[in-house]
Formats: C-alpha cells, sequence, structure tokens
C-alpha cells in the first residue's frame, strides 16, 4: 500500500514527481509521446522491465504517474492505471481480467454504458451477468456460480443514490474467491475508500468529482499490484491511456478536492432538506438525509453524503418536462460532479437505453430528476429550483 503517515488534503497537494533541473515549485507538464534512451544497453534493458522508467506515453508518462500515485494514497491502494475516460477504465479492467465463459455478479443499479457493456457487448465473447438489486444483497450469494470471477456495484448508485453494505460484499467475495470490484466515483476517494471494506479493486470516472470543473474526461483503476499488472498489460497494448496535460490538471484538481467535495456536500444536504418539506415534490433521496433507507450504512461508509440529490416533481413526466424548461441557472447537462449545477433526466438521457422495465426496476422513474449540486452559493441553487417548480 502506497501509504503515509500525512493527512488525504496533505498528501492530495504534496505527492509530487521529482523537480526537474529547474527547480519548479508546481510539476510541469510532460507532453512527449516517447522518452529516449542512453545507449543500446539502457533500451534493452528498458524493454525487458529490468528497470522502472518512462518508455512511451501509452505505457507510463510522469503526469499519469503523479495522479496514480495520488489516488493510490488517497485510496489506500499498491497501484493503478490512468485511462483517458471512466468508460475506458470500466472497460479495460473488466476485459483484461474476463475469459470466455466467465460470470460476473452486478448490483441492478449501475451506469448505464456499464449496463449496455454487460448486457450488449460482453455477451459477444460468451461472458455472462446476473443481477442483484441495490437493497437485495441477500440474493448475492445465490448468484454465485463457479464461472464467476468477479462482483461489480456502484456505491452510491446513479442516479438513485442507493447504498449497498461494502463490508458484506467484500466478505462475499472473499469467502467465494471472487474479484470485487466497485466503481468509487460518485463518492470520490474523499469521502469513501473501498479498499478498507474489502474491495480488490476501485474505479473512478475521473471526469465527475476528481476533476471537479467539467474540463476534462478521464478514469483510474486502483488496487492490488497483481491485478493492476493484469489491467497495465492489457491496457499497454489496446492504448486507453490518460494523455498527460488531463493528467496534470486532474493532479492539479486533486490538491483542492477535499475543500470542493465538503462545499459539494453541504450544499447538496441542504437542498435535499429543503426539497424534503416541499409540496411540490413526490419524493427526496440523499444519503444523509434521516429518511434515506441507508442512512446508517452511508454514515458508516462515507464522510458526507456526496454531491447528488436524486427527487421527483408531483404530477409526473409532464410536471418533469416543465421543470426542466424552467430551470434558469442551472445547467441541462449530463456531467455531475462539476463546480456548475446541472440538472438531469436520467430517464431520457444517461439511462436511455435501458428498457422503461430495466429502468423502473431499478427505480428510475419518468419524473426522476437527478441534481449535481456544484458549487454556486446555496441560496442561488435553490433560488432557481424553486422558480422553476413555481
Ligand atoms: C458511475 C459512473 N461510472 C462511469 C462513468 C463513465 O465515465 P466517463 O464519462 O468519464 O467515461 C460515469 C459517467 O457518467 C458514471 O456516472
Amino acid at each position: 500500500m502506497r501509504k503515509s503517515s500525512k493527512q488525504f488534503e496533505t498528501e492530495a497537494i504534496r505527492t509530487q514527481m521529482e523537480r526537474t533541473q529547474f527547480l519548479e515549485h508546481s510539476s510541469p507538464m510532460y507532453l512527449t509521446s516517447s522518452f529516449v534512451f542512453e545507449d543500446a544497453e539502457d533500451m534493452r534493458a528498458s524493454f525487458a522491465e529490468e528497470k522502472d522508467r518512462n518508455i512511451y506515453s501509452r505505457y507510463s508518462n510522469p503526469n499519469s504517474s503523479e495522479f496514480i500515485d495520488k489516488v493510490c494514497k488517497m485510496e489506500g491502494a499498491e497501484n493503478g492505471f490512468a485511462f483517458a475516460s471512466g468508460m475506458a477504465a470500466v472497460y479495460s479492467t473488466l476485459a483484461a481480467l474476463l475469459e470466455s465463459g466467465d460470470h460476473v455478479v452486478s448490483c441492478k443499479s449501475i451506469f448505464g454504458s456499464t449496463h449496455t457493456l454487460f448486457t450488449q457487448f460482453f455477451p459477444k465473447w460468451n461472458i455472462t451477468t446476473s443481477y442483484f438489486g441495490a437493497n437485495d444483497l441477500d440474493a448475492v450469494e445465490g448468484l454465485i456460480t463457479p464461472k464467476t470471477k468477479i462482483i461489480y456495484v456502484e456505491s452510491p448508485t446513479n442516479p438513485g443514490v442507493d447504498v449497498l453494505d461494502l463490508e458484506r460484499l467484500g466478505n462475499i467475495a472473499k469467502k467465494h474467491g471472487v474479484i470485487f470490484i466497485i466503481d468509487n466515483c460518485f463518492a470520490s476517494p474523499y469521502l469513501q475508500q473501498p479498499i478498507k471494506f474489502g474491495a480488490d479493486l476501485v474505479i473512478h470516472s475521473g471526469t465527475k468529482l476528481m476533476d471537479g470543473q467539467g474540463r476534462v474526461l478521464a478514469g483510474i483503476t486502483v488496487g492490488s499490484n497483481e491485478l493492476v499488472d493484469k489491467v497495465y498489460r492489457f491496457s499497454r497494448i489496446t492504448g486507453p491511456a490518460l494523455s498527460p496535460f488531463n493528467a496534470w490538471v486532474l493532479s492539479k484538481s486533486l490538491e483542492t478536492l477535499a475543500l470542493r467535495v465538503d462545499r459539494h456536500c453541504s450544499n447538496a444536504l441542504e437542498l435535499a432538506t429543503y426539497l424534503e418539506g416541499h409540496d411540490k415534490i413526490e419524493w427526496v433521496k440523499y444519503p444523509f438525509l434521516k429518511s434515506h433507507p441507508q442512512h446508517e450504512l452511508a454514515k458508516k461508509q462515507m464522510k458526507a453524503g456526496g454531491c447528488v440529490v436524486a427527487f421527483e416533481v408531483k404530477g409526473g413526466l409532464e410536471a418533469g418536462r416543465k421543470f426542466f424548461d424552467n430551470i434558469e441557472l442551472l445547467s441541462l447537462s449530463a456531467n455531475l460532479g462539476d463546480a456548475r449545477s446541472i440538472v438531469t433526466h436520467p430517464a431520457s438521457t444517461t439511462h436511455s437505453k435501458l428498457s422503461k422495465e430495466d429502468r423502473e426496476s431499478v427505480g428510475i422513474t419518468d419524473g426522476m430528476v437527478r441534481v449535481s449540486v456544484g458549487l454556486e452559493h446555496i441560496k442561488d441553487i435553490i433560488a432557481d429550483i424553486e422558480q422553476a417548480l413555481e
């Protein structure tokens, strides 16, 4: 584990690549596709992996390594690999570990593109998936077969913000000798470190809270040396690597992750509390609201509730459409974890590829609204939602 005695915020700022001869304070950007060798022997030894050094930016780059080092320290992981997007991380991690005939046990409530990967693409390679509901962990062991290689989850889930018991899942995975993978991007490493609860690999879409300003696409997978090595060997050949420029942006962003996420969470809790008492709202869900079904579990696993609040406007789809059309300040967009607050309609956007039945089985109703609560002043966020509801 890349552990240290320093606090999260300090590591986020002080984990840094070696200084060059210019003694720069902030890390420079290495926009180079390849690296040079001293001589023929250096070249041979580098390719034979007798030396730990950069060869080609599809394999590694100082900016990606700095970003990976930070996330490993934050998550308590041994090693990692950085990807061009969250989906590149999800796909490459799974593809590196799965073989034809393997089976995955996945929570039903997962990001739409990951769901499409399981339902439309993996079956082409004879990889099958069985699903359990976010509130039905009793079903997990019954789905495991001798072919099961991976248990896959997100927590909190997208977009319904259900919270899964990670320690329980970690114990099940250990008992059955399967790999436990979690997409942790709704929480960020600041709020939740799943390796503590038994996860083997942790995936993030860096596009979300890690960047936090809606600028770059990125992904990362971290975990044990043994599993990450498999992911690395697959990825250095297939080429989903993160660009050095985006890695530099992300490493800078992580310096302020704790500060930003604290404000996202306090704003989100204030909005959720306001909506809970509102006569135009059918229901509201947020992990740190007492009314959330897994509130106690959320408090055990997470430092705070995250940036996403889910709710339904009374009056169903039509009322929901009017609400979106009336929004003025907040952005109608599909991202989350941005400094700008964003409202999304999951049924027609992020989860539109799922059938209506599949959507309803994971609690995505036609009128559901997902708000990614940003860093604007909470009074302005609430005022915009208030006027849109009126
Ligand atoms: C939970 C979750 N995982 C993965 C992704 C994919 O990330 P990216 O858009 O960076 O490919 C998303 C994107 O919205 C997401 O919400």
